[in-house]
């Protein structure tokens, strides 16, 4: 394994309880943090920032080697930055969430963010006990020989109530429809789309409170530092 450190890949779809789960289990066991998903949004906010067409594939490939994104991976305060200016905000937005599933689909893009994540990685792991990391591909690409492997899902009903919740809008009917397009969109995406390994476990969250999600991650993630 990867020596003296524990690695935990996180894949879901938008709503999961991913960032959550994963977050507060980083904290519990004093593991570092990072959310792949800001790496692809600070990228797209950088393409918008910059006049590239997002629905220009050539273009995007083009630009993507630009902007510098710099993660803060502390599960207390993580942090998104692109060439110095803290994104952390913005790319929560409207703009950069519609825009997000064209860039992430561009070859290019992921070529550049999984080796600067697998940096990160293996950084945590040489610094700290070790580090949790959630996205889409982090199971299957990025990741594929960490100890411990999860799919986090819920009903798609129950995504969107979260969603709601999350961006504070009453609107549940038009986060539902925004994110089950966003979910094809990853889903179907011809380079590492969101998918479900047979060895990654799998853990429907639709009636579990966050914490009982929390407790069961943090148990599997004893048992495979305890069986390292
Ligand atoms: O987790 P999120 O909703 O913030 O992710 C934003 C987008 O980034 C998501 O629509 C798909 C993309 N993404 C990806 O392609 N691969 C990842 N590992 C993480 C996110």
């Amino acid at each position: 394994g990867r020596s003296g450190g524990l690695v935990i890949a996180i894949d879901g779809p938008s709503g999961s309880g991913k960032s959550s789960t994963a977050k507060s289990v980083a904290r519990a066991r004093g593991l570092k943090y990072l959310d792949t998903g800001a790496m692809y949004r600070a990228m797209t906010w950088w393409m918008l920032e910059n006049g590239v067409d997002v629905a220009d594939a050539e273009a995007v490939a083009a630009a993507a080697g630009r902007p510098a994104i710099t993660m803060g991976t502390d599960p207390d305060a993580p942090t998104v930055h692109v060439d110095g200016v803290d994104v952390g905000k913005v790319i929560r937005g409207d703009e950069v969430t519609s825009n997000v599933s064209a860039v992430s689909a561009v070859p290019r893009v992921r070529e550049l963010l999984v080796a600067r994540q697998r940096e990160i990685i293996a950084e945590a792991c040489a610094s700290a006990p070790g580090i949790v990391v959630e996205g889409r591909d982090i199971t299957t690409v990025v990741a594929p020989d960490a100890p411990v492997k999860l799919f986090l899902t819920a009903s798609e009903e129950a995504r969107a109530q979260r969603r709601s919740k999350e961006v504070r809008s009453g609107d549940v009917a038009a986060t539902q429809a925004a994110l089950a397009r966003r979910d094809r969109l990853d889903s179907t995406r011809a380079v590492s789309p969101l998918t479900q390994t047979p060895d990654a476990t799998k853990l429907d969250t639709t009636s579990l409170s966050l914490d009982e999600v929390i407790a069961l991650v943090v148990k599997l993630a004893d048992e495979a530092r305890a069986s390292a």
